[in-house]
């Protein structure tokens, strides 16, 4: 039976701390094996939390966040889709701009390069993020390269920095349910 593989993506954004029970454990459920990078910053976040041992746990797979030394093979298996989320504002305009400088936007920026396997970006900003003079610039090349964008009121309406109501979630099942619509196609 072939196995097919997300390869999750984490950066430093609001709804981190939610992604094992959020998105790698309902992934799972759904069928998918499930590959977790995140970029440094996160990493410390959930380090911190020792979210990551426990993301290592439910996944079966190092949670990689430093590069691998060049004498080491690749601890991740091949990737079927990639997921991006949360993506933060600096992790989505590196991506636009090709910039490498960690495991996970190295993972990424290959994969856009290669058009092998769909990539779906959550961006998880806010109104000022959106206002940024480069934004929408980064957004078009993306688009461009064929990246999937969850964008927009229907993924997550933007509020000002600090405004978004208490308690306001990620639309998890919705970014699942997009993923798991272009794996199909
Ligand atoms: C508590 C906290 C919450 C943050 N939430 C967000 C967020 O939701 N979206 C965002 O774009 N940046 C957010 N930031 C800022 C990013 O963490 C910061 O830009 C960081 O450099 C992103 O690094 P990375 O993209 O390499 O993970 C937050 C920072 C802190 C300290």
């Amino acid at each position: 039976m072939s196995t097919h593989t997300l390869g999750l993506i984490g950066s430093a954004a609001g709804g981190l701390e939610n992604i094992r029970t959020s998105l790698v454990e309902p992934a799972i459920a759904r069928g998918w094996q499930v590959a977790v990078t995140l970029t440094p910053t996160a990493g410390t976040w959930l380090e911190d939390t020792g979210e990551r041992e426990r993301i290592e746990a439910a996944t079966g797979l190092p949670c990689r966040v430093a590069p691998r030394m060049p004498r080491e093979t690749s601890p991740h298996p091949p990737i079927d889709c990639f997921l991006v989320c949360p993506a933060s504002a600096n992790t989505v305009a590196k991506l636009a701009l090709g910039l490498a400088d960690n495991q996970a936007l190295t993972t990424v920026c290959e994969a856009i390069g290669t058009q092998s396997v769909p990539i779906v970006v959550f961006p998880r900003i806010n109104a000022a993020h959106a206002r940024q003079p480069a934004w929408d610039s980064h957004i078009s090349a993306l688009e461009r390269a064929g990246v999937y964008l969850l964008t927009g009121d229907e993924y997550w309406p933007l509020h000002e920095p600090r405004g978004a109501p208490a308690g306001k979630d990620l639309p998890w099942s919705k970014i699942l349910d997009a993923v798991d619509a272009v794996s199909r196609t």
